[in-house]
């Protein structure tokens, strides 16, 4: 057995990568549709990228941010604080997790406020909170619960609506249940924040309707209450905008990226209303390795390319162009593809039983029977039923169609 703990959904030995592949120490040229679970937005190894960090790592590798300031953290935190609005202050450090806790510090020492609410489905990290504030899966929490003040809401899943109800002729009970919530378990006046990923990752690749983070900002608006986008993995272009708020035009106070933001350097940033983030003072929270200074100057080179290298165009016209192919697909498997769903390139198929129930079993088997015919795919969902495609932005028509084809045959 390797010195490894972390275990992983593959037992391929990556030695290279370029573009949508990798290629392993056996010989595999295999099609990346994890991404490095949607870190690689620009394809492994972008020219851009590299070229970028190279030249970084002749200056400055390390300054520290508690210590002094540095030309690509500056750099980079205008360049974020631009394509945000302008009114924007941002916090670095090293990945979701962290900033995820780091957001709810910011939201809880501006508000005074100490409760938080969450979501069903949701993924948020696995730091001690960031993991009480997730509720995708049961085992991400076992033997960990100490954290008090999290409450937990329905997302507006509409395929599986908690409710019962049915998309369009429901009444939004998703939003109304916040009248129960707080007449019953939490008082909005004691609520510093509502975390919520814009589309749910982990949970399903679950995409809300628009009326449903336009309920929550509203809610938040009236009660006083800080909105927090979790927007690790739908930022950065993923959903065919830089950031998911744009793509739902629903303004948070408080976001969190990470992920694609370095295009795999760990790097992640807290990104907040000027009015927000200028009230949190020295001391109140750091670290010493956040906005490294290569991960920094990889970002830029990131995004640029999704800027002005046309990359988040691109984006938007593969998802179309993938979302087609997958609706062709449940046409002609409707027995056992149940929903279709996605956003720009944030897409996937939910897999049922001859009942209309989650079917583990067959996802495991089209995942693993894509891995041998060199496809990696990851499942998503709470019953991880599930697959879930995060190609890399750059992806071709041919490579969605050879890994279509690929599925297909799974199927068969
Ligand atoms: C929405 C979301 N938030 C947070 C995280 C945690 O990020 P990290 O693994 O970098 O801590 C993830 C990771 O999958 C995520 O998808």
């Amino acid at each position: 057995m390797p010195a490894i703990a972390a275990k992983r959904y593959t037992d391929l030995g990556a030695v290279k990568g370029e573009g949508c592949y990798l290629y392993t120490d056996d010989g595999r040229k295999v099609l990346d549709f994890a991404s490095g679970v949607a870190v690689t937005n620009l394809g492994h190894n972008h020219p851009s990228v590299v070229k970028a960090a190279h030249e970084q790592l002749d200056k400055l590798i390390h300054g520290g941010h508690l210590v002094v300031f540095y030309e690509s953290y500056v750099a980079l935190a205008e360049k974020l604080n631009q394509l945000t609005g302008g009114d924007t202050m941002v916090y670095f450090s090293n990945s979701g997790a962290e900033v995820n806790d780091g957001a709810i510090k910011l939201a809880k020492y501006v508000s005074k406020k100490t409760a938080v609410i969450a979501f069903r489905n949701s993924f948020h990290g696995r730091t001690i909170y960031s993991a009480a504030l997730t509720a995708s899966n049961a085992k991400y929490r076992k033997y960990y619960d100490c954290v008090s003040g999290i409450y937990f809401a329905e997302y507006a899943y509409c395929y599986r609506c908690p409710f019962g109800k049915k998309q369009g002729s429901c009444k939004m009970e998703c939003l109304k249940q916040f009248d129960t919530i707080f007449h019953t378990v939490v008082d909005p006046d004691c609520v510093a924040a509502i975390i919520v990923e814009p589309v749910q990752g982990e949970g399903g690749y679950v995409v809300p309707p628009k009326e449903f983070l336009e309920g929550l900002r509203k809610i938040c608006d009236e009660k006083g209450i800080f909105l927090i986008f979790d927007e690790v993995q739908t930022g950065i272009g993923r959903t065919g905008q830089l950031y998911a708020y744009q793509t739902f035009g629903i303004q948070p106070d408080i976001l969190t990226t990470s992920k694609g933001i370095a295009n795999g350097f760990p790097l992640a940033g807290i990104i907040a209303k000027k009015e927000i983030m200028s009230q949190w003072p020295h001391g109140a929270h750091s670290g010493t390795y956040g906005g490294n200074p290569v991960a920094c100057a990889a970002s830029l080179a990131v995004l640029k390319e999704m800027t002005e290298g046309g990359v988040i165009e691109h984006c938007r016209k593969m998802g179309d162009y993938f979302m087609g192919k997958l609706k062709a697909l449940q046409a002609k498997r409707p027995e056992v593809i149940g929903d279709v769903r996605g956003v720009g390139l944030m897409l996937a198929i939910e897999l049922i039983d001859d009942k209309g129930e989650p079917n583990t079993a067959l996802t495991d088997k089209i995942i693993a029977y894509a891995l041998k015919h060199d496809l990696i795919l990851l499942p998503c969902g709470t019953y991880h039923n599930c697959v879930r495609f995060i190609s890399p932005l750059v992806v071709t028509e041919k490579e969605i169609d050879i890994a279509l084809d690929i599925v297909d045959k799974a199927f068969d």
